[in-house]
């Protein structure tokens, strides 16, 4: 039988090697509280495989703190995440793009140490037309009393996360995550239900030939990013690159994350200040590109080093290779 090794085995590998050299053992709270998300994850790709056999197309009929009409898997996959992860006592504080405050548990600082941030269905434009659609989610630890309030901890910058992730259900179900000692890749086996590695170590090439924007809002951007589209297009960089986007921000980013390449979702006329979220959608990518060698900006500066002021603030985003990362800095930075 060919050895296989799933998620828990695996985050419990990395927390003990983590924890070798105090010679402590992983208390298993922090794979206790993943196994809340892929448990989750498992419930949503259940129900997108049969979407079309059930009622689960289509508008909730009802709008989002975003003001986005809720599809009924947005809903779905928020009570999914909600019902998973608040049984898990580790679990501080839920942070959701369909809710418009944060879900807190009273849990005493000591137990309650986590504070799970997610989007729990991305790309739900795609669900009706059986496009890849995913999962995002970041972990924060709660800062102890003294320092902060939980909702302080809540803001914590995009640095201070502990683990991030995405799920990607597609042809297959593949969830890639980080705790800050490289990205890993699992695809789900369905005839055992369980996430098993499939890609360890995951590196993004330094230079890619894919760009990833939606060219229609072309006329809104500031001109530096039409420029640097161009510059990319007449082989500025060195290389041919044919043009790929999915509007399902995991599936652009998976795809950049395997074949390198640059993804931006720059400001607009209609979202000047970017449309990506920034708790939910760009630090948890942010970590994982820069946990696989990439870059992550929000056109100026890096992405982690932003200070969040609000739970859905938005933020424009260009994540990638380095080298198309460092052309951007050189034409849109200054
Ligand atoms: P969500 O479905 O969670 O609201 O996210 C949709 C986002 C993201 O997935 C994607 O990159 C972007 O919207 C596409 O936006 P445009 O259709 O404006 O290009
Ligand atoms: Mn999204
Ligand atoms: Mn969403």
């Amino acid at each position: 039988m060919a050895m296989i090794t799933t998620v828990q085995q695996h985050i419990l590998q990395q927390q003990q090697e983590q924890l070798k050299s105090s010679g402590r053992e992983p208390s298993g709270t922090f794979s206790w509280l993943l196994s809340g998300i892929t448990l989750a994850a498992k419930m949503v790709e259940a129900k997108i495989r049969s979407a079309g056999l059930s009622d689960v197309y289509g508008a909730f009929g009802a709008e989002n703190v975003q003001g986005e009409q809720q599809q009924k898997l947005d809903v779905y996959a928020n009570q999914a995440l909600l019902h998973c992860l608040g049984l898990r006592d580790s679990v501080a504080a839920l942070v959701s793009e369909e809710d418009e405050e944060p879900v807190t548990f009273n849990r005493d600082p000591e137990t309650g140490k986590y504070i799970i941030i997610f989007d729990p269905l991305d790309g739900s434009s795609n669900i009706d037309v059986n496009v890849n659609v995913g999962t995002i989610f970041s972990v924060l630890r709660r800062m102890p009393l003294e320092n902060g309030t939980l909702e302080e901890s809540i803001l914590q910058h995009g640095f201070r996360q502990v683990a991030a992730g995405y799920v990607v259900y597609g042809p297959s179900t593949v969830l890639v995550y980080t705790t800050g000692n490289g990205v890993h890749g699992f695809t789900l086996d369905p005839t055992i239900g369980a996430f098993v590695l499939s890609n360890e170590r995951m590196k993004m090439p330094e230079h890619g030939s894919y760009y990833s924007v939606n060219e229609a809002n072309a006329q809104g951007w500031p001109t530096e990013y039409r420029d640097y589209i161009e510059k990319l297009k007449s082989g500025g960089l060195g290389k041919e690159y044919s043009s790929r986007y999915i509007g399902s921000l995991v599936a652009d980013f998976h795809r950049t994350l395997l074949k390198g390449g640059v993804f931006l979702y720059p400001p607009t006329l209609k979202q000047p200040k970017g449309k990506l979220r920034l708790l939910y959608e760009a630090n948890p990518l942010a970590f994982i590109a820069e946990q696989a060698g990439g870059m992550a900006t929000n056109g100026v500066s890096r992405v982690l080093d932003i200070k969040p002021e609000g739970i859905h603030q938005r933020t424009p985003f260009c994540v990638g290779s380095v080298r198309e990362m460092m052309a951007l800095a050189e034409v849109v930075g200054q």
